[in-house]
């Protein structure tokens, strides 16, 4: 109710606007007695996936909270884990504004934010400062400026940073807004890019007596062939999950609606579909060796089960929580089959 009135208030407003007075006055109440305003009980789920308990599968999808300003209030909205970031080694502002675009006919949005964060060390202060022990997966990526051929140091300096303060680490190669990003989705610089991580975590894991498990985040514009080859190439290295998917640069289901045009990644209903074929081709080809966390378009709890069924074991939410508000998170966990 609360989250319809404020919705219809935040609509009116451009959608980064909008954003950003929303995690502002999560950070403000998210601690407080006025988080009453969202606060809700969802049942206890637990669901085991990447050798780690969640209180439910249902967690928020990175990119809403990029910093991680606001993560006591998602903890009271009753997710089961939110991922922080993208963040990046060094702040950076991000593409040009405007950047965010709604296609509210479709429950879609288009993003083109570009990784837009204040950078590593200031994530590590908030994480560290956070109250609630909600589980926190911190979500990694290359600064625009890094060639890609040197994107992997930038991963590793994240992973460095924030390993001890996370419960899982995502590994995003997969977002259409940083020129290149997305071809270290194949080959060599794949299974490269994947072998240091686990290097990596195995230093850390050594270091800090905590095995931290890592995870890939993938886009839902894949052949099957090319999902074959990232499959072999996560149950090579041993990765711990994988995270599917990212949002698409199609616009076949948006054709004609005000802002299709826009570039960059389209989320939401338009992407249900394709995301849940991909999530479907990708167990097939893990065939269980590794958990999937399924996000795309869910948007209802129909579409979450449709989600499991194709293979995920944990879910995402953005742009549905959008458009749905805190009440998808409830409606999921109390309609889902969980097996
Ligand atoms: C405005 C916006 C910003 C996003 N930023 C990130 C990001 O920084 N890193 C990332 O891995 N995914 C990012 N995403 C993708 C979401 O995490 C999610 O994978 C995608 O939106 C599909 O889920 P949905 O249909 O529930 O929104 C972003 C999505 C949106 C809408």
């Amino acid at each position: 109710m609360f989250y319809k009135l404020a919705q219809k208030v935040m609509f009116q407003m451009d959608p980064e606007v909008a954003h950003n007075i929303a995690i502002g006055s999560l950070k403000m109440t998210g601690n407080n007695p006025l988080n009453c305003f969202y606060s809700q009980n969802v049942k206890s789920t637990p669901v085991e996936c990447m050798g780690l308990t969640f209180p439910n599968p249902v967690g928020l999808a990175a990119g809403l909270d990029k910093d991680g300003e606001s993560i006591d209030a998602f903890y009271a909205m009753g997710f089961g884990h939110i991922e922080v970031g993208t963040v990046t080694p060094r702040p950076q502002p991000g593409n040009d504004q405007p950047r965010l675009f709604r296609l509210k006919p479709a429950k879609g949005i288009i993003n083109r934010m570009g990784f837009n964060n204040k950078g590593v060390d200031n994530l590590v202060r908030n994480l560290m400062a956070k109250k609630s022990d909600i589980m926190v997966g911190v979500n990694i990526g290359k600064n625009k400026d890094t060639p890609v051929e040197q994107g992997k140091d930038d991963y590793l300096i994240c992973m460095d940073k924030v390993y001890q303060h996370s419960a899982y680490i995502a590994v995003n190669i997969s977002s259409p807004n940083t020129p290149g990003l997305r071809t270290m989705q194949y080959g060599e610089l794949l299974d490269d890019l994947l072998n240091s991580i686990k290097v990596k975590q195995s230093e850390l894991a050594q270091k800090h007596g905590k095995y931290v498990p890592v995870a890939l985040k993938i886009a839902p514009d894949l052949t099957l062939e090319e999902i074959q080859s990232i499959a072999e190439s996560l149950k090579k290295n041993n990765f711990d999950a994988v995270i599917a998917t990212n949002t698409t640069l199609s616009r076949d289901n948006v054709q004609g609606l005000d802002n299709a045009e826009e570039t960059g990644g389209l989320s939401g209903k338009p992407l249900t579909e394709l995301s849940t074929k991909v999530i479907k081709q990708l167990a097939e080809c893990i065939d269980g060796a590794i958990p999937i966390i399924g996000v795309g378009g869910i948007n209802s709890a129909k579409d979450a089960q449709d989600k499991l069924d194709a293979g995920a074991t944990m879910l995402q939410i953005y742009s549905g929580f959008i458009y749905q508000g805190p009440q998808l998170v409830k409606e999921i966990v109390d309609q889902c089959d969980f097996k």
